[in-house]
């Protein structure tokens, strides 16, 4: 949020306005003067961190009909759920005291920090400093189609979008005009299509082999030959997820970013699929060595919490006014409490980041050497091949051992040096955030084992990519 709203004795909650405004775009919320922070909430009541109680007239902005956290409600919620009995600090004999389930509009703790964390954890890694800001969604489809309004928010004479063929983005809105080919019907007319390498995808004998990019290139180039400053933004995944599981080549992926770059279009990965660790790294644009101006995470992100996110360059999301990018349940607590946790456990390496970690990395190796399903050159499979032949799992005898992608530690100084980098390089990231100073990132000290990748293995610093 451009905006800083401050307010005499709300000393916790300025700094809160003051967090959320940087790591999150004024598009998230609908103007408000007072921009309530929320630390609890019962019944009709929250309370601020100053320890002010408000009452809610609103119910949560139409949600909370039942008053927040009613103890019956909770108690229901979790049995269907099968989770464990809480104990609950239990002020009423209807209500219990926490975060409430819905801020639409507001400001809670949980949000502040899920944001934060993401975008520095994001900018922290090799390829991730433009990933300012991050544009909360509650599904991938949802975050996507924001993604696209900023870019195409920019200019709004340059109104086409290329994408990437057979991809999957989502079903609905802009993500579902950018999903499939143009041979599908109902397409939108702002979208063209360019080939995607499946045929090096698909055959095997043809991996590792050098990969000639000048065909993209060209087709790429007669693109803008024919629409010119009309072309805003580029769409790809770093594989195709929905459409096969057919991984290409870095070469690929590169060259496309580079075309953006030349052009001045936004680059845009959708990592919904293939984010935390899912490519063997903890995201895609590591592996592929990219550097997005706009990622899109989900799926992992809320480890089944319904939750997604577009993370990107804070000029190109300022380009969205107040309540552009806002609805009903984008960074309500329960997602960032979700967010949060699985940043947690990534971070610890808990049992899905560490135990299960190198299954996973195994499996995205041999998807990316062998694609699944070898010689089957089929564009699409069944989802259930994903799991392996035969529903083995994708354990193949200990090959390369790879580092694992979360460990190591790295100290201030140098995650600063990244912060500087990213600030000073020629034009700076192309949208640096007027009130993101560099170094801020390395001084909340809280992501430094996280950032271990970029400094740890000089072949993936900053910088040495195709750009
Ligand atoms: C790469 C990719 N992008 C976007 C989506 C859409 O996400 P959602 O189903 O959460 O809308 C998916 C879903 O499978 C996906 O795999």
């Amino acid at each position: 949020m451009e905006t800083r709203l401050h307010h005499p004795h709300e000393t916790s909650s300025n700094e809160a306005r003051d967090l959320v405004a940087r790591f999150e775009p004024k598009a998230l919320r609908t103007y408000t003067p007072t921009q309530a922070v929320l630390a609890r909430s019962a019944g009709i009541y929250h309370w601020t961190p100053e320890g002010r109680r408000l009452y809610d007239f609103t119910s949560g902005v139409l949600v909370s009909n039942l008053g927040h956290n009613p103890i019956r409600w909770m108690q229901r919620f979790m049995a269907y759920m099968g989770w464990p009995a809480p104990s609950l600090r239990i002020p009423s004999p209807d209500y219990f005291d926490a975060l409430p389930m819905t801020a639409y509009n507001a400001v809670t703790g949980v949000e502040v920090e899920a944001s934060r964390r993401l975008a520095e954890l994001l900018q922290s890694r090799p390829g991730g400093r433009c990933l300012q800001q991050v544009m909360w969604a509650a599904s991938g489809s949802e975050a996507i189609q924001k993604a696209l309004w900023a870019a195409l928010a920019r200019d709004h004479t340059r109104e086409m979008i290329i994408a990437t063929r057979y991809g999957f983005h989502g079903k609905k809105g802009l993500a579902g005009a950018v999903t499939g080919c143009e041979t599908d019907h109902d397409r939108d007319p702002r979208v063209r299509f360019i080939s995607f390498p499946m045929a090096e995808c698909a055959d095997v004998s043809l991996r590792g082999k050098p990969f000639d990019p000048s065909p993209y290139r060209r087709e790429l180039e007669a693109l803008y030959q024919q629409f010119g400053r009309h072309l805003s933004v580029l769409i790809t995944e770093p594989y195709l997820g929905g459409g096969g599981s057919y991984h290409p080549p870095k070469e690929y992926l590169q060259t496309l970013q580079h075309f953006c770059h030349e052009h001045d279009l936004v680059f845009l990965l959708d990592e919904v699929q293939a984010n935390f660790g899912r490519t063997g790294d903890l995201f895609a644009f590591e592996t592929y060595d990219l550097e997005p101006d706009i990622v899109v995470l989900g799926k992992g992100l809320g480890n089944g919490v319904p939750v997604a996110a577009a993370v990107g360059r804070a000029d190109l999301f300022g380009t969205l006014n107040y309540g552009e990018g806002s609805d009903t349940w984008s960074a309500n607590p329960l997602c960032c409490a979700g967010v949060l946790a699985t940043l947690d456990e990534f971070h610890r390496g808990g049992p899905g980041a560490a135990e299960g970690g190198p299954v996973r990395r195994r499996s995205a190796w041999r998807e990316r050497r062998h694609g699944l399903g070898r010689g089957d050159a089929r564009p699409c499979r069944p989802l259930g091949r994903r799991l392996g032949q035969r529903g083995r799992p994708l354990l193949l005898p200990g090959r390369r051992r790879r580092r694992h992608p979360f460990a190591g530690s790295v100290g201030e100084e140098s995650s600063a040096h990244c912060a500087a980098a990213c600030h000073h390089r020629a034009g700076g990231c192309r949208g640096d955030a007027p009130d993101a100073p560099a170094g801020d990132a390395a001084r909340s000290g809280s992501l430094e084992r996280f950032a271990a990748g970029s400094h740890t293995n000089p072949k993936r610093q900053r910088g040495t990519g195709p750009r």
